[in-house]
């Protein structure tokens, strides 16, 4: 049986500052370097110290092993994280998913965004509420979420917000 892309990805909670590592190098990859978000707009407090840091938890994907383009076993390639400091009773907030441009279209983006979700569903959360950038709504819709509101500029980037409400 051919294994379906996204059993070849394994996402963890990032509970070290090594992992966190692992993931700012992806996100300095796709937004500062790819996107030109400027870093001192793109790193902020939620991403410490994952042991001391309360209000967000991110996620690492990682190459579950060799494929036949030879990916390195473990190797990471996605990111996201989901802030938890609105009220419990609001939809928690996700952001900062990426995906190494090389890995894209290949599932890691709905592996990151399933457990965010998750995570929040098993936190009591109704949903989630999240900034899309124009280009990454259909992406999105893909999994759910609708579009509300105007066009707005964040980062020089234009940007919808969307909504999904667990049922
Ligand atoms: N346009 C239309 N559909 C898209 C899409 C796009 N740009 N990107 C993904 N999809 C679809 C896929 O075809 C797939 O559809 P399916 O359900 O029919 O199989 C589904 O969405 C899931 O795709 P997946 O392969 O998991 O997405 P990805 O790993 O390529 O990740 C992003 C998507 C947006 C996270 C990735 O393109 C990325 O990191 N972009 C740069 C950073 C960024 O802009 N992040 C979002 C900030 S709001």
């Amino acid at each position: 049986m051919t294994p379906s892309p996204s059993s070849r990805l394994h996402a963890a909670r990032i509970a070290t500052l090594e992992e966190m590592a692992d993931a700012l190098e992806i996100r300095r990859a796709v937004f500062i370097d790819e996107q030109h978000v400027p870093e001192d707009e793109e790193i902020d407090h939620y991403d410490g110290d994952p042991t001391i840091v309360e209000d967000a938890v991110h996620v690492l994907v990682h190459l579950a092993g060799h494929d036949s383009e030879g990916d390195a076993d473990g190797e990471p390639i996605a990111t996201g994280r989901l802030l938890l400091d609105d009220p419990p009773e609001e939809r928690a907030h996700i952001g900062r998913v990426a995906v190494l441009a090389q890995h894209r279209r290949t599932g890691a983006g709905r592996v990151v965004m399933q457990w965010l979700q998750d995570e929040a569903q098993r936190r009591g959360r109704p949903g989630i509420t999240l900034s899309a950038q124009l280009h990454a709504i259909p992406f999105y819709e893909r999994l759910g979420y609708t579009a509300r509101g105007e066009v707005f500029l964040d980062a020089a980037i234009e940007h919808r917000w969307m909504d999904l409400d667990f049922a």
